[in-house]
């Protein structure tokens, strides 16, 4: 029982085999081991659970990597609950059913104090006493989930699902960082918990995480989360758990269970033990004497939530005392001894007037509600977006219809409900549709199969355009000062400039008819731009934007190819040759120089004298033919590092391993790669093994 307690879990992939017993030999090697652990696990402890790391990155990546390095030499002592250990097993197809120990329940809501007393008064009534304390938490706005331990070992992570029955998310759940794999014996006994036990609590998307990752989907083309809530959904119920890896995930514990039943006789006792146990338990909470105190509680968060680096809808407040809230009991599926206070959300009510797509650099058509202007947090706000046609039918929403509005942090307004049954607030009933054509230029408007945008694919969009020029002209591409919105709205509002390469037509007297344009402005502008015909070959190439094709990208092509003429060349399969180029980008690459504008663009920019040509990189030739693949955390280069010294040697990368692949560099923490590497019998190698490739 005691070994296979460690493997209870379906969705643990590696044969039984594959696990040493947990129980200590004397053998020097496996005490090493276990204390590097340790020390691991104190380290991610300090840096995941209290935000305060005592070393620095790289000396925490040495660790890892000297552990990675005695667990491949000794592979029969790698435990489950190794740090090394958290990403592993492969993609699924899908979640496996697990049922809760007892009911994961959901909470009552109270919109006012009014509605606070009225539910203190019940809790007296019920109770026969009204010298309750409460226990003040906040409440955390992700998605629930239980974590199951077995013998101080995480065994399973799963979902809320309808309560009584969840998703198995296991594999997912141990990546987050915060969650312990396991909490050491003494460390339990110390904080009074048994070693079969249960947590249930919190994952979040902290916000910051949210909006980069938004942004990067934005860029890739890809669905944006409307909130981090959602983000955290799709995340844990990822297949793949290393997407889950990478995002950052963030889990707060908040109640503690042994076979389903509350185990501590106080909540705030469960809290702190979950705490000394080594669980992230948010450092925000409060034992409140009464509802004078929970009330003071309540209302200082109201506007201190705003500076938290995750977000809260409300406070939960709960009898602290077990015994009394097992008196009080449930009703359907929410306790009586508990309730939820929801603030007010930063938002409003109003009514759509209209929804109108807006076009950006992209060509993406972004669905914008215009609304009755209405305050919310000390702004008026008139306009709201609607992300895309997807989040329009998921919410049902139809010109003329109220809706709620909300503003976030610095979220630009969104609409996140439509008012029903509201007899001051009739339906509307205009469906909004997305034109077949460009609103701006009347260009054909295409949605790609898989995509959730629509997109006008004239290249010659005049809403385009302003966003094309300006990013031709930013600091990174062609650097010329002075060409800012203003500017490059007259431009092509007069017509004076049609694409990129007209700005080199520019003549004073050009700028010069344009309002509050002075000569000496008008000389400085010419200036710039004249200069920018000297920029290298890969700002040209970056300035076309090719979609997808960032500055990088760009600095890859024009040193693979040399120069302009032999990118527009070249096959998608030839471009798949370059540095970071995958089917994607070769593909994009190739529409936008088979577009007839596209190319009359490249012709004018030569006339202009703009530099098409640049030093062709000379490859090494000692990895010639090979293919690498890399993968986990290295420690000594920056995977891009890696990657050109690979291919400066004459060798590819590339981001999957097959048959084809002739090695795997694996760092630490490397995943279903390395599984897969091993499999289909690749060498799998460590970065000093890299170095001495490359020479
Ligand atoms: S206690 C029966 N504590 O709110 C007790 N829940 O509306 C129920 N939540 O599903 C859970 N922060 O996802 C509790 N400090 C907190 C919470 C919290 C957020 C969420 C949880 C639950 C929902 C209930």
């Amino acid at each position: 029982m005691h070994g296979q307690g460690l493997l209870r879990t379906e969705n643990w992939e590696l044969p039984a085999a594959h696990y040493n017993s947990p129980v200590m030999s004397s053998s020097a090697i496996e005490k090493k081991i276990e204390a590097l652990r340790e020390k691991i696990r104190h380290h991610e402890y300090r840096y995941y659970v209290l935000d305060a790391p005592e070393i620095s990155d790289a000396e925490f990546d040495a660790l890892m990597n000297e552990l990675k390095r005695l667990e491949a030499e000794h592979p029969k002592l790698i435990t489950r609950d190794s740090p090394t250990q958290r990403v592993g097993g492969k993609p699924r197809e899908g979640f496996v059913k697990a049922k809760h120990s007892s009911p994961m329940l959901s909470l009552d809501n109270a919109y006012s104090e009014e509605e606070l007393r009225d539910w203190e008064r019940r809790v007296h009534e019920l109770s026969g006493r009204t010298d309750i304390e409460y226990m003040c938490e906040l409440k955390l706005d992700g998605m629930s989930l239980a974590l199951v331990y077995h013998d101080g070992r995480l065994e399973r992570g799963i979902t809320r699902g309808d309560g009584n029955v969840g998703e198995d998310v296991t594999l997912n759940v141990r990546t987050v960082r915060s969650v312990p794999l396991s909490v050491a014996k003494d460390k339990l006994k110390k904080a009074g918990i048994p070693a079969d036990f249960e947590v249930r609590g919190e994952m979040l998307m902290p916000l910051a995480a949210f909006r980069k990752l938004n942004e990067e989907r934005e860029g890739q083309g890809l669905a944006v989360f409307a909130n981090p809530r959602n983000f955290t959904a799709g995340t844990v119920r990822q297949l793949d758990p290393s997407i889950t890896a990478q995002r950052r995930m963030n889990y707060f514990a908040y109640m503690l269970l042994k076979d389903g039943r509350t185990y501590f006789d106080r909540q705030s006792k469960a809290m702190d033990a979950m705490e000394a146990a080594g669980f992230k338990v948010n450092p925000n909470r409060k034992l409140a004497k009464n509802l004078t105190e929970v009330w003071k509680f309540i209302q200082s968060w109201e506007h201190k939530r705003e500076s938290l680096p995750y977000e809260i809808d409300g406070i939960v407040i709960k009898v602290d005392r077990t015994a009394w809230q097992q008196e009080l009991g449930f009703t359907g599926k929410a306790p009586r001894w508990a309730i939820a206070y929801k603030y007010a959300a930063r938002g409003a009510v109003t009514q759509i007037e209209n929804i109108v797509p807006q076009v950006g650099r992209t060509g993406k058509l972004t669905p914008v509600a215009w609304l009755k202007p209405v305050p919310i947090g000390g702004t008026t706000v008139s306009r709201a977006t609607l992300h895309n046609m997807d989040e329009i039918e998921r919410l049902g929403v139809k010109i003329g219809d109220w809706v709620e509005v909300e503003r976030g942090g610095d979220v630009i307004p969104k609409v996140v409900k439509v008012v029903e049954d509201d007899k001051d607030r009739p339906r509307g009933d205009q469906q909004f549709e997305m034109p077949e054509h460009c609103p701006v230029c009347g260009g054909n408007v295409v949605r790609t199969p898989g995509e959730v945008d629509h997109r006008c694919v004239n290249a010659n969009c005049p809403a385009k355009l302003q966003g094309t020029i300006l990013h031709f002209a930013s600091r990174h591409v062609m650097d010329i000062d002075g060409l800012g919105e203003v500017l490059v709205n007259q431009l092509t509002e007069r017509g004076l400039v049609k694409n990129v390469a007209d700005l080199y037509k520019l003549t004073k007297d050009d700028l010069l008819q344009l309002e509050r344009m002075g000569e000496k402005s008008a000389e400085n502008v010419l200036a710039e731009i004249e200069a920018s015909k000297r920029l290298p070959l890969e700002r040209v190439i970056y300035g076309l934007g090719i979609r997808f094709v960032g500055e990088r990208t760009a600095q890859f092509l024009a040193e693979h190819f040399g120069s302009l003429d032999a990118v527009m060349k070249a096959s998608a399969e030839e471009l798949e040759e370059v540095n970071e180029v995958g089917p994607r980008i070769a593909e994009s690459i190739v529409e936008f120089f088979a577009d007839e504008h596209n190319r009359k663009l490249v012709t004018d920019l030569r006339k202009a004298g703009l530099t098409f040509t640049g030093q062709k990189k000379e490859k090494g030739t000692k990895l010639a033919g090979k293919t690498f693949v890399l993968t986990g955390t290295l420690s000594r280069h920056t995977r891009d590092e890696a990657k050109k010294m690979i291919e400066d040697a004459g060798g590819r990368v590339s981001g999957s391993v097959s048959k084809k692949t002739d090695y795997v560099v694996a760092g630490s923490d490397a995943g279903s790669k390395l599984d897969k590497a091993r499999e289909l019998g690749v060498s799998v190698v460590g970065e000093e093994e890299l170095e001495g490739l490359v020479g």
